[in-house]
């Protein structure tokens, strides 16, 4: 699997504001296909877990407070080239900074509220499917 997948939240903020059908949408037109999807809400600690990475940041608390602020959706994508398709189309970290057209333009509220996340290697793309999903539950 690894290059043909990449990890995914639609975050609290587009949640929150529906969203998820509008992202969803325009996730399966540019030609990824879920292979695995979960409605959930994280504690903080467990956001902690997943974002443990940006410990030392000074964001960190706030993030895995955002991040446990509601339900979130979480999805395992495929396609070729999944990583760097779908950073692509979800743009900058930043909404400001992200190009015209992209899920973050078009759908964030803040740099911390940017509504989607997509990993950034196919490395990490294995371990954030792994934090939510059992192998089970892929295919
Ligand atoms: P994401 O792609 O999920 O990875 C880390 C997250 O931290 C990022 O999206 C944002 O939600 C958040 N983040 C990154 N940089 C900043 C920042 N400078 N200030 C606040 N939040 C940030």
């Amino acid at each position: 699997m690894a290059g043909k997948i990449t990890f995914s939240i639609i975050k609290p903020d587009a949640y929150q504001a529906g969203h998820v059908g509008a992202i969803i949408k325009m996730i399966e037109e540019a030609g990824f296909r879920i292979v695995a999807a979960k409605l959930t809400r994280l504690t903080p600690e467990r956001a902690g877990q997943f974002y443990a990475v940006h410990k030392e940041r000074p964001f960190y608390r706030d993030l895995c407070n955002y991040m446990s602020s509601g339900p979130i959706l979480a999805m395992i994508l495929e396609k070729e080239n999944a990583v760097a398709d779908f950073r692509k189309l979800i743009g900058a970290t930043d909404p400001a900074k992200a190009e015209p057209g992209t899920i973050r333009k078009l759908f964030a509220k803040s740099i911390e509220a940017n509504a989607i996340h997509g990993s950034d290697s196919d490395e990490n793309a294995v371990i954030e499917s792994a934090f939510f999903f059992s192998a089970l539950e892929q295919f």
